[in-house]
């Protein structure tokens, strides 16, 4: 069958309005409410091209592919965790068609030649598309920065301000001052004080702040009022905030319930109490969080088990989530799709991604919202092959991922031979 065309005939937007889609090679040829069949004659016409697969939607609802700016696939050194292949498996599979890395892998990504190492192997391995973040090391790597920076080898530099997996964190102030006077946009891993650390830095020395996995209402309400501070959020400063589906589903409580819990559900930073999930659901409808990445930590469930491991998956589970939360009134579906989609392309200067618009690459997915299912540990991609939701029932399924106009996932099996993952650019 030639996939070189694809008409997505007979789907609605999240807006609820009809959305057809034609497909030509990697990108969205054309977008509107109806395509008629004149019309598709027409376009074969134009592309020159015979053959062409439709798909009838039957009403279900596209979306752009979900962009997760927060995972760590463990390649290179920690690959018995996760690998590209199989994070970016995991990635298709829950509607996620760009996903980019942090640098604690071993070695960390901290120099120009590391960071060009990994990028071979997700080019060799990853089934959808890819990006870095390059790594702030506490060994001074101004230099490396500057370089990758200016190369646009990345765009993105995280940087650790507290303890959790890996050894990149960062204490040193002069360190920190130079990182944050070199770097365009800066990732942080920053809790409690190192918060108001980090909105210093950015405000004093910086060009942009993201804060990673906010969990709580205290460190959330900080956030919100160093945004909407003109001084300390603005054009030549920015800051923007993430939070993680583990800390809206998931708190303490949940973690105290069984022996088996109290081990699996520890990452950095911790699981908080029901009213802090409350507080960022409703921070998250307000508009005052930007994005939702997943923080896909993987580990393998007995390094879990045998002692505290920070970290747990997240990309399979992630979009399923929201959509559920959809269908319990707790979120609308243009909402899921700025924080997934929309925000993180923006925020990451991603080109031509994270929006359905003629031009644009074909990344796109297909939910059906009426679709219940289990997540079950067992028909995970992930190589850490556990979730902390596993027998959570759900409602609401990406059922198709198309990566730069190639079906990567379909009829819930991944097209094994397709290997269409690219890496980003940025038009910035
Ligand atoms: C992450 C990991 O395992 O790499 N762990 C975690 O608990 N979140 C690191 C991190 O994001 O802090
Ligand atoms: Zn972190
Ligand atoms: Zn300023
Ligand atoms: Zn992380």
């Amino acid at each position: 069958m030639d996939n070189r065309v694809i008409y997505l005939k007979n789907g609605k937007d999240v807006y609820g309005k009809k959305t057809e889609l034609f497909i030509y090679g990697e990108k969205i040829y054309q977008i509107k409410e109806e395509i008629k069949s004149s019309d598709v004659d027409n376009l074969k016409k134009d592309v020159g091209i015979q053959t062409i697969r439709i798909i009838d939607l039957k009403e279900n609802t596209v979306m752009p592919g979900v962009i997760d700016i927060h995972t760590h696939m463990r390649e290179p050194g920690i690959t018995y965790k996760e690998d590209f292949e199989t994070g970016s498996r995991a990635c298709a599979k829950g509607g996620i068609t760009t996903f980019f890395d942090m640098p604690n892998t071993l070695p960390p990504t901290t120099s120009l030649n590391e960071l060009i190492l990994k990028k071979e192997a997700a080019k060799r391995k990853a089934i959808v598309n890819y990006g870095f973040h390059f790594g702030g090391s506490n060994k001074n790597n101004i230099n490396e920065i500057k370089q990758v920076l200016k190369n646009k080898e990345a765009n993105t530099v995280k940087i650790f301000m507290n303890v959790t997996t890996g050894e990149m964190l960062i204490e040193n102030e002069k360190i920190l001052k130079e990182i944050f006077k070199n770097s365009k946009l800066i990732l942080v891993h920053a809790e409690n004080e190192m918060i108001d650390q980090a909105l210093f830095l950015n405000e004093k020395y910086g060009n942009g702040l993201y804060i990673c996995h906010i969990p709580s209402k205290e460190e959330l309400i900080k956030v919100i009022k160093g945004k909407k501070d003109k001084k300390i959020n603005n054009y030549k400063h920015p800051v923007y905030v993430e939070v993680t589906p583990h800390h809206l589903f998931l708190n303490e409580k949940i973690r105290e319930s069984s022996e088996r819990n109290k081990l699996l559900l520890r990452m950095k930073p911790e699981l908080r109490t029901s009213i802090d999930n409350e507080f960022l659901w409703e921070a998250l409808n307000k508009g005052e969080i930007d994005t939702i990445g997943t923080d896909h930590a993987p580990h393998l469930i007995n390094e879990k088990l045998e002692k505290v491991t920070f970290g747990m998956p997240g990309v399979e589970t992630s979009l399923g989530l929201m959509l559920n939360a959809f269908n319990e009134g707790k979120i609308k579906l243009e909402k899921i799709q700025e924080l997934m989609c929309e925000n993180p392309a923006k925020i990451m200067k991603i080109k031509e991604r994270g929006f359905l618009k003629e031009g644009y690459y074909a990344d796109i997915i297909v939910v059906d919202l009426t679709k219940k299912w289990k997540v079950t540990n067992k028909e995970l991609e992930s190589k850490c092959r556990w979730s902390p939701y596993e027998n959570w029932e759900l409602q609401g399924k990406n059922i198709l991922t198309i990566v730069n106009g190639k079906i990567v996932y379909e009829n819930g099996k991944i097209q094994e031979n397709i290997k269409n993952g690219k890496e980003i650019e940025f038009y910035e």
